[in-house]
């Protein structure tokens, strides 16, 4: 008989126990469900709601059972629904009516919202510190990159020259911000449910805050009715993930730009890429696609999430056990994702020659000449349009603007002088740009000190 079946005449048909059972995909949580329930069997005896004797047995029991399924001693039962109703039963196969005493004051709707919780601040703490390794090796790159000028682009053009540390902090930023947004989703991931029951708390005196010490949360949740049935924390990190994989896809799409035969930037480590079955010659960036195509998967668990969530009235539904398969899927899809890119970006070689030559083609430096002008008093609008003309006639005659000579440059103004050549030189270029934000040289290396500080602080 099932643990509920009392009211039942009849049982379940085997097509119910497959089709609303969770354990092939909750079973995952079997520790927090077993170090939630001592915490629970413990505080029923301190509070003699049960006595101190079967509070012990019932924690023991449960230790074992911890070390029986670490073991791979112990197979779950479908027909037992879920891992909580999976661990009472075999609690009761091992202690009789003492292990009946567990349930006492408590619902598998308070139980699983534990559970679930305790699970991600888990693998909230995991991907952080996989967040933390990325963006360390990325700020080491960085540091070996602030003379490695390369082009900046808008609309995938060439726009103005940068270096590829300036390029890679861009993303150090993003991580930055993804670590804080798990940090935060963590805080109110960390709030105990437990105690609230069914959806209206019990008639026992439960000491929710002993629970919350021996678990280690922050706080208690305030109204039974959200404990059970707010599964925000859920969509927050779904939400995290996917900015996450987001950041890591247009990454990757740059670097599968980068590593083409038509830029030649970057070569990806040989470790990291994978051949073509028919065409000998190819080395491809399946890692990198596949990162950006993984992208689309956690986007859907987000999705998926925020619509199970939008026609639930108050409390528990079952339609809350689809929050488990998703968010699991999106944790373990990071767990991949991130250490894979953080590995092929320091096992990758930058071509520092090609990104320099690269940021010589497309007049990068028309700007700059059109600021030299400026400075010598032209006004702006009148520099951009001598630049622009110059531009034109480089275009027309296949030219740079470094090449033009100095008749060249006089033909269309006579305010340029040969310090114009200094001025347009892609260094100065880069190097005079010393605003905060900026890809000069000293900007950079003390933005890439800073992180250091902050790679320190994240725990
Ligand atoms: N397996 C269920 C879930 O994941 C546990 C809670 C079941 N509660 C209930 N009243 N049927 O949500």
């Amino acid at each position: 008989m099932k643990l509920w079946g009392g009211r039942f005449t009849k049982s379940t048909d085997s097509f119910t126990d497959h089709f609303h059972s969770s354990i092939s995909f909750d079973s995952r949580m079997y520790k927090e469900d077993i170090l939630g329930s001592c915490a629970h069997a413990t505080m029923l005896g301190n509070q003699g709601i049960i006595s101190k004797e079967d509070s012990e047995k019932i924690v023991e029991a449960l230790k074992e059972i911890l070390v029986e399924i670490e073991n791979g001693q112990i197979q779950f039962d479908e027909k037992a629904e879920d891992i909580h109703m999976n661990i009472e039963t075999i609690l009761i196969s091992k202690i009789g009516d003492v292990g009946k005493r567990l349930h006492t004051g408590r619902s598998r709707n308070d139980q699983v919202a534990l559970d679930i919780r305790m699970y991600l601040k888990e693998q909230i703490t995991e991907i952080k510190s996989l967040v933390k390794e990325l963006i360390e090796v990325l700020n080491n790159i960085a540091e070996k990159n602030v003379e490695t000028v390369m082009p900046g682009y808008t609309h995938l053009q060439n726009a103005q020259p940068v270096t590829l540390a300036h390029h890679l902090l861009a993303y150090v930023e993003m991580f930055k911000r993804d670590y804080d947004r798990l940090s935060d989703t963590y805080k109110r991931t960390n709030v105990l449910p437990l105690g609230s029951g069914a959806l209206a708390t019990t008639t026992y005196p439960l000491d929710r805050n002993f629970v919350k010490e021996q678990l280690g949360f922050d706080s208690i949740t305030l109204d039974s009715m959200d404990g059970v049935s707010d599964r925000d924390f859920v969509i927050e990190l779904l939400s995290a993930l996917s900015m996450i994989m987001m950041h890591l896809s247009r990454f990757c799409e740059e670097i599968i730009i980068w590593n083409s035969q038509q830029y030649k930037f970057v070569e990806i480590d040989d470790s990291y890429s994978t051949g073509s079955s028919i065409m000998p010659q190819k080395k491809n960036p399946d890692m990198a696609e596949l990162i950006r195509g993984k992208t689309g998967r956690v986007y859907g668990h987000l999705m998926a999430m925020l619509t199970v969530m939008k026609g639930i009235p108050l409390a528990y539904n079952k339609d809350m056990q689809e929050d488990k398969e998703g968010v699991f899927d999106a944790v373990d899809t990071l767990k991949m994702c991130l250490p894979v890119f953080t590995r092929m970006m320091e096992t990758m070689t930058f071509n520092k020659e090609n990104m320099r030559q690269a940021a010589r083609k497309g007049f990068m430096n028309a700007t700059d000449a059109a600021d030299w002008l400026v400075k010598q008093g032209v006004p702006f609008r009148d520099a951009h349009a001598i630049i622009g003309q110059l531009v034109l006639y480089c275009v027309n005659n296949d030219k740079n603007l470094d090449d033009l000579t100095l008749e060249e440059y006089k033909s269309v103004s006579d305010v340029f002088t040969e310090d114009i050549y200094n001025a347009i030189d892609l260094d100065t270029c880069v190097n005079s740009r010393k605003v905060e934000g900026g890809p000069s040289k000293e900007y950079i290396t003390s933005l890439i000190n800073l992180n250091k500080e902050v790679i320190k602080e994240m725990k």
